[in-house]
């Protein structure tokens, strides 16, 4: 059994990009920057953020996080997305979610310029993804191929069962599988059997925040492991989804949680927006040269 070391491969991905920032800043002047809405106070989401906002400082990177309270109005939420649109200091803007109930996340997701969509929720980005253009692509989708990719794990041809169909992590997930040839399978809270269908597969990328829920006797020999849930228990301690006791045993590959796949959704958001500064410094010079 081999572990998917997202840390250390997030401190790699890290380290380039704040080279590129760096080169970039000599070059152009431009220095790529994030923008995250937060609303309310959920510690979870507080916490994300948190992390985002170091990691930006880390790499080099302008970033501004606009604080709103729990009762604020979808108005006001939209005001401060035009106002982010029309930012040339703002390359990425991310909307923490999810979001109170009262808030219309789709109409807010569908205001965000889809050439600062970092979090690659836009549908103008989803279509790309799905009909595999270039695009932005969801971060925690995107750092679980990279993972791959880094520990060369082939997805070409395997059979994938993909547990969760969340817009975040399912969706995506499956639609990045697919266009790297896989042969995929999208499993959720209604799926029938459950083992029936994770038993089939040579890789099993699960993100639905429960506990546990695969264990040794769902997964074949060799199976490769992608826990991207993340859960507290009773006693405070951070787990993924995944019974990693037993279920390492069984595996050739298999991500910690914590420590695997969320290290890289942080690294995918400091290179999605590294990449959209760069197609925006390109479009400004444009402008300005016409
Ligand atoms: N909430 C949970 N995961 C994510 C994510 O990747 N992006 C945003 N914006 N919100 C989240």
């Amino acid at each position: 059994m081999q572990l998917l070391d997202g840390r250390a491969l997030s401190k790699k991905i890290e380290e380039k990009i704040t080279q590129d920032v760096k080169d970039l800043k000599s070059t152009c002047g431009c220095t790529p920057g994030l923008a995250v809405v937060l609303v309310g106070q959920d510690p979870a989401s507080s916490a994300y953020v948190n992390m985002k906002k170091k990691a930006c400082d880390r790499a080099g990177f302008y970033s501004i996080t606009h604080d709103m309270p729990e009762t604020i109005s979808q108005e006001a939420i939209e005001k401060t997305i035009a106002m982010l649109n029309n930012d040339t200091n703002v390359d990425g803007i991310l909307i923490q979610l999810p979001l109170p109930k009262h808030i219309d996340t789709t109409k807010l997701l569908e205001l965000v310029a889809p050439e600062k969509d970092v979090d690659g929720f836009h549908p103008y980005n989803v279509g790309r993804l799905t009909t595999g253009l270039d695009g932005f692509a969801p971060c925690t989708p995107l750092g679980v191929m990279e993972l791959l990719k880094e520990y060369k794990v082939d997805v070409k041809g395997k059979n994938c069962v993909v547990v969760g169909a969340s817009n975040i992590v399912g969706k995506p997930m499956a639609a990045l599988l697919l266009n790297a040839d896989a042969t995929v399978e999208v499993c959720h809270v209604f799926t029938d059997d459950l083992k029936k269908h994770t038993l089939n597969a040579d890789i099993v990328l699960v993100g639905v925040g429960i506990i546990n829920l695969i264990t040794e006797d769902m997964v074949k020999d060799d199976v490769v492991i992608i826990d991207i849930g993340v859960s507290r228990t009773k006693e405070g301690k951070l787990v993924g989804d995944v019974d990693f006791e037993n279920v390492s045993k069984k595996s050739s590959f298999i991500t910690p949680s914590p420590g695997g796949v969320g290290p890289m959704t942080i690294a995918m958001l400091l290179s999605n927006t590294l990449k959209a500064s760069k197609i925006n410094a390109k479009k400004l010079a444009q402008e300005r040269e016409a």
